[in-house]
């Protein structure tokens, strides 16, 4: 039976062995899908794991994503350009690093039918997964991205690597037609947006990274007639659909029955 995890710090949000053991089912793997939490010093003996056949993949989220790439011996284009790993798999005896938040992001801007092409774009937060928004915002076209985050170095970092972005300070809203939540405010229950949306107007966009709790934080911040808001949970079900068929070559099935399997 092959096994696969998904490691992270905090994990317990993690719907990712609920979406890919159902798939497994739906397609008659003999395999098994858990979580782990993690700490920095288990990720080397993870990846020999993989090495040693112990293990045949992982999923890579916060706060590894980047944490993860020494381990690992050869990286993908989008994991090389991101710096950001979210699938490993083994391929030949190496370790390939994958980065499937790209396409997962990009694929739900699409289902949306949202052109980013003439449009503003905030993202807040500056963890692992903003590069690979900024990298997919770029491939579609986006002309302006805002970045801030409360610690506004980890904001400058990013802007190195991709420079035509500005950087703000925390709490500040210029105006945008779309805000994205890339941080991890949300995950816990008590959690509180500090930012003031109620002045930025109508026709925005607000997208959440998080899609469990399926209602987020963000979303009530938000909540103003007019706009429009998305979670995570398409980004989350294309990126999960790439890393299993890296793995299993097979393209699973996204519909809405699963959506509402995940939700319950
Ligand atoms: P990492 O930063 O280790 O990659 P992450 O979970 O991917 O981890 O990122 C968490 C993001 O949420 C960061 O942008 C973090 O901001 P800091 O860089 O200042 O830590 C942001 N974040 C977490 N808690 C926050 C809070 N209470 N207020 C504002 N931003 C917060």
């Amino acid at each position: 039976m092959k096994k696969y995890l998904v490691i992270g710090n905090p994990i317990e949000h993690s719907l990712s062995p609920k979406l890919q053991n159902y798939w497994i089912a739906k397609n008659n793997l003999d395999a098994i899908y858990g979580k782990l939490e993690t700490h920095e010093n288990d990720l080397v003996e993870l990846c020999n794991n993989i090495k040693k056949g112990n293990l045949n993949g992982l999923n890579v989220t916060i706060p590894y994503k980047k944490s993860i790439i020494p381990y690992l011996n050869v990286l993908s284009g989008h994991a090389l350009r991101t710096q950001s790993v979210n699938t490993v798999c083994l391929d030949k005896g190496n370790l390939i690093g994958h980065n499937t938040d790209i396409d997962g992001f990009e694929l739900s801007i699409k289902k949306l039918n949202y052109d980013v092409s003439n449009k503003s774009i905030m993202i807040l937060g500056a963890g692992g997964v903003v590069p690979s928004i900024i990298y997919a915002l770029k491939r579609l076209s986006a002309p302006k991205i805002i970045l801030s985050n409360r610690t506004k170095e980890k904001a400058e970092e990013i802007k190195n690597v991709f420079k035509d972005i500005e950087v703000v300070n925390w709490g500040k809203l210029p105006s945008f037609d779309m805000v994205i939540n890339a941080t991890s405010l949300g995950l816990k229950k008590n959690d509180k947006f500090g930012i003031d949306f109620s002045e930025v107007g109508r026709d925005k966009l607000f997208y959440d990274v998080i899609y469990n709790p399926f209602e987020t934080e963000f979303s009530k911040a938000g909540r103003i007639p007019g706009n429009l808001f998305e979670n995570g949970m398409n980004m989350f079900l294309f990126q999960a659909q790439k890393a299993f068929s890296i793995w299993h070559k097979i393209v699973p099935d996204i519909n809405d029955d699963l959506i509402e399997f995940l939700k319950n």
